[in-house]
């Protein structure tokens, strides 16, 4: 009497969120075990090179996964016949969604299935999943049906176009949502907006950040190490990857077909806190604390300028422009050469360098208005302690002139 052996479930990677470059793509992809002498189905060797991984990742999700695996089959065994790998990886669902998924296996042999136990998450279970994957190229599908799964064979061209990444947009021509409440629609755009906001270099490269539905060439993304947050995953892969050729493929988000939406206010927070932590590791943290370094610098030229002329019996006034204007050509020259050497070099010439240095004064001279005022404003209407308040002025003052300088003095116009 044989004793059935369940198809063997992918192993969780763990550690970091890396995803390796280099996979064999074309290893036997069978299990030790035969059944009866005979190679099962399911443990056939696939030795046709996999293309692409599509993760579907899934919560409670046993009602929709037999239809989506079929449905997803059907397209790309006509598009990519075992060039492909369906990976449904399951959170244990109390719905049994992973054994569910397990039991397609011998009739769908492109589809793999990961459980995971101890590690929970939307954003997560697609970066397990792809860094259990072959594919050069990943994808990630909602697995309830909402993401229309024919519209996988237009993001897969724009892919073979040579785009980087490949969205499916509810807001480009072709796109939409089914009936959405007017609550969830402002919600999401406004979720849109606040990402804008305070990441608009990610955000505002594509016209439907929040979607969960897209393909992106391994090598854009491999070996950066992801820290997603929560839901939205394509604002990581923007935000962390090399990603220089978008395309974009409208489709409207459907109904959900049985279960419910995972999502509530905690995936909200998550998101403003995903993207505070993406505009931190995108500010350039080294190169501000030189900026810092020479600013402080600049704090002794300048006492010293002004404590030589008055010395000189030059009058107050023009001691403290005299000794501030010292103090900026002193910033600007060890700026210059260290804190933006990289990009300064980028720019020879004394004509740039001087064009650089007017720049770099008329930021500072608008800085120490800026510092006036904040000093006014904190010690006259708030009574703030007038040295506290001359802190706090000089903190944000460097910020402004840190930011303001990265962008206009020694921004990097010349593409090498
Ligand atoms: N493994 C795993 N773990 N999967 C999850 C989890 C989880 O904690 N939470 C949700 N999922 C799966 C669901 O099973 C479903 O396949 C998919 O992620 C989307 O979850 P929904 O709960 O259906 O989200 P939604 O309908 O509100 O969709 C929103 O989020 C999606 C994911 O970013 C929309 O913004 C979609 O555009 C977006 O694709
Ligand atoms: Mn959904």
């Amino acid at each position: 009497m044989s004793i059935y052996h369940p198809p063997s479930l992918l192993q969780v990677p763990s550690g970091s969120l890396q995803i390796p470059l280099a996979v064999d793509s074309e290893s036997p992809d069978t299990s030790p075990e035969l059944l009866n002498g005979e190679m099962q189905p399911h443990l056939r060797k696939t030795v046709c090179p996999i293309l692409f991984s599509l993760v579907i990742p899934t919560y409670n999700e046993g009602k929709n996964i037999p239809k989506i695996v079929t449905l997803l089959s059907q397209i790309l065994d006509e598009a990519i016949p075992e060039a492909y790998e369906l990976i449904v990886v399951d959170d244990n669902s109390p719905d049994g969604t992973w054994e569910i998924a397990q039991a397609l296996m011998p009739e769908y042999p492109q589809l793999r299935v990961m459980r995971r136990v101890e590690e929970r998450g939307l954003s997560t279970a697609v970066i397990r999943g792809w860094q259990a994957s072959k594919g050069d190229v990943l994808g990630v599908i909602d697995a309830d049906l909402q993401h229309p799964p024919e519209v996988l064979l237009q993001l897969w061209n724009e892919i073979q176009r040579g785009a980087d990444l490949a969205v499916a947009s509810r807001h480009v021509e072709g796109g939409g949502v089914s009936d959405w409440s007017v609550a969830r629609r402002f919600l999401s755009r406004g979720a849109q907006t606040l990402g804008l906001m305070i990441l608009p270099g990610v955000i505002g490269r594509v016209s439907d950040p929040m979607t969960g539905y897209f393909l992106v060439r391994r090598a854009c993304i491999a070996s950066k190490t992801l820290s997603p947050l929560g839901y939205k995953i394509l604002i990581e892969v923007l935000g962390r990857g090399n990603i220089r050729w978008i395309g974009e493929v409208g489709y409207v988000f459907q109904e959900r077909q049985a279960g419910e939406s995972k999502v509530t206010w905690k995936q909200y927070v998550e998101y403003i806190q995903h993207l505070l932590r993406l505009r931190f590791a995108r500010w350039p943290v080294a190169r501000f604390l030189r900026f810092a370094v020479v600013g402080f610098s600049g704090v002794f030229v300048d006492l010293a300028v002004f404590y030589l002329l008055r010395q000189a019996g030059l009058g107050l006034t023009r001691s403290i422009i005299l000794s501030a204007e010292v103090a900026i050509i002193n910033n600007f020259l060890w700026n210059d050469l260290w804190t933006f050497g990289d990009i300064s070099q980028r720019q020879p010439g004394k004509s740039q360098r001087f064009r650089r240095l007017l720049k770099f004064n008329m930021i500072c001279l608008a800085g120490m208005v800026l510092q006036t005022l904040i000093v006014n404003l904190l010690f006259n209407v708030f009574l703030v302690n007038e040295y506290l308040a001359k802190l706090i002025a000089i903190a944000t003052v460097t910020l402004w002139n840190f930011w303001v300088n990265l962008k206009l003095s020694w921004r990097v116009t010349q593409v090498d």
